[in-house]
């Protein structure tokens, strides 16, 4: 009996804010160029946030009380990637598990809609830095079929790089330092070592680098008490900034107050603060239209005033073992016996053994859609109780947006900011 060959998904996402000097205070306010009605990558922009929430929750329910941090732009790509090589129900299960409806829109469209959502994202910005991409290492005795090779090459734009695989070293070292230089450096140690029969490595990721539009200054951070939980009080460095303008809101319909906090550029991060003790039931809500209806409203000038933010600077990772999770978010076939990767190579039938998922987040000083569909008016939100004043000493919510593509590029929750 002839063992399946593996393949082997490496995902990695970061999010790494850094400093600028000291940067101008901004107040002028830009509106989204928004992209057009028919852009391609707002085809696959309701399906991305839909599987984002999902994966997130089924996350949140393994382990309630973790730091959670992850980029589920970067997963959903990778995997519409190895759909492309996916040959009867394993390339259906996977585009339905990540949110496609087949009878609604094409496996072509959905294709177009990545190519252009990554490469929007891949354009150059001097203030926004946004690496995405993929790789494929090959072990040199395996040969891809010419399709594939165009198609990834051509949707995902995918490298290809042939590797020794006997030497599991060598090549765990080539793929960490591919890695170490697509992420600047901050992600260097991703695979230690490779199982024998590993055949193929498909490594994706995601790097960004945000300024804040409207920096704390250095010299205003303290040390702070942060309340993990009731028992758990940890101490954070707390930035401090009372002279901006923000777009805020404290919601009387769910208990949480909501920041909007603009990066230089095509990006925004929303910080969800629930209110004390009402960390599960502002969770229980966190559906793709409660994003939605947030940052629809946050646009509008009621709500941006004035505001004392306290914000603690920390950095925070997820890992993720996605052969674990994904098959109970649908993607059964693919990890199992039954996977048909035939279209990836006719030689011998391919397995993906492990699928492995990084993020890391920092936040500091100088850095780190939606959907027009809500219906929900201003009627439930009103500005927060203490009027001008928003601590972030408890654990939030984060997501950090792509405006141009609405595309939600990373999400977790900060539990304990002093736990990488
Ligand atoms: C997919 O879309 C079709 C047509 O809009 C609809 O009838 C069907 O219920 C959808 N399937 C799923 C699983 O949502
Ligand atoms: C090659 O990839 C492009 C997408 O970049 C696609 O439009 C084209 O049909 C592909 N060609 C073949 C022969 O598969």
């Amino acid at each position: 009996m002839r063992l399946a060959d593996h393949l082997l998904l490496l995902l990695v996402g970061l999010l790494a804010f850094s400093h600028d000097g000291q940067g101008h205070a901004d107040e002028h306010q830009q509106e989204d160029p928004g992209t057009g009605e028919s852009s391609p990558s707002l085809e696959v922009a309701p399906s991305n946030t839909d599987f984002a929430l999902r994966f997130y929750h089924l996350v949140a329910s393994q382990s309630p009380k973790s730091n959670i941090f992850f980029s589920p732009l970067s997963i959903s790509a990778a995997y519409a990637m190895l759909s492309l090589g996916a040959r009867s129900d394993t390339g259906t299960q996977i585009l339905e598990s990540l949110g496609f409806n087949l009878t609604e829109v094409s496996e072509s469209a959905i294709h177009q809609g990545f190519q252009h959502l990554l490469s929007t994202l891949s354009i150059p910005d001097d203030k926004l830095e946004t690496r995405v991409g993929s790789a494929l290492f090959l072990c040199q005795n395996l040969h891809l079929l010419p399709r594939f090779l165009n198609d990834t090459l051509g949707f995902y734009g995918s490298k290809v790089f042939p590797v020794d695989c006997l030497d599991l070293e060598g090549t765990a070292q080539l793929i960490n330092n591919h890695v170490k230089e697509e992420t600047r450096g901050k992600i260097d140690d991703l695979v230690s070592r490779l199982s024998r029969d590993v055949v193929m490595v498909l490594v994706n990721y995601i790097y960004f680098k945000g300024l804040w539009e409207k920096p704390f200054s250095r010299s205003k951070d303290y040390t702070e008490d942060f309340y993990v939980d009731e028992k758990t009080v940890v101490k954070v460095p707390m930035m401090y900034q009372d002279k901006h303008h923000h777009w805020y809101l404290h919601d009387r319909f769910v208990p949480c107050s909501v920041l909007r906090m603009d990066y230089k550029g095509n990006a925004r991060a929303l910080f969800i603060l629930p209110d004390k003790g009402k960390v599960e039931q502002v969770e229980e809500v966190l559906t793709p239209e409660m994003i939605a209806r947030w940052n629809n409203v946050l646009q509008k000038s009621s709500f941006y005033r004035k505001l004392k933010l306290y914000f603690p600077k920390f950095s925070i990772s997820g890992s993720y073992d996605l052969e674990e999770i994904l098959p109970k978010l649908g993607i059964r076939d693919l990890f199992s016996g039954s996977a048909d990767l035939s279209g990836i190579t006719t030689q011998g039938s391919l397995r993906v053994s492990n699928s492995f998922h990084k993020a890391i987040l920092e936040v500091d000083e100088a850095g780190t859609q939606a959907a027009a569909s809500t219906t929900l008016t201003t009627a439930f939100l009103s500005v927060p109780r203490d009027r001008y004043l928003l601590r972030f000493n408890r654990p939030f919510f984060v997501v950090i947006l792509s405006t141009d593509t609405q595309s939600i590029l990373f999400l977790g929750k900060v539990v304990n900011p002093k736990k990488l």
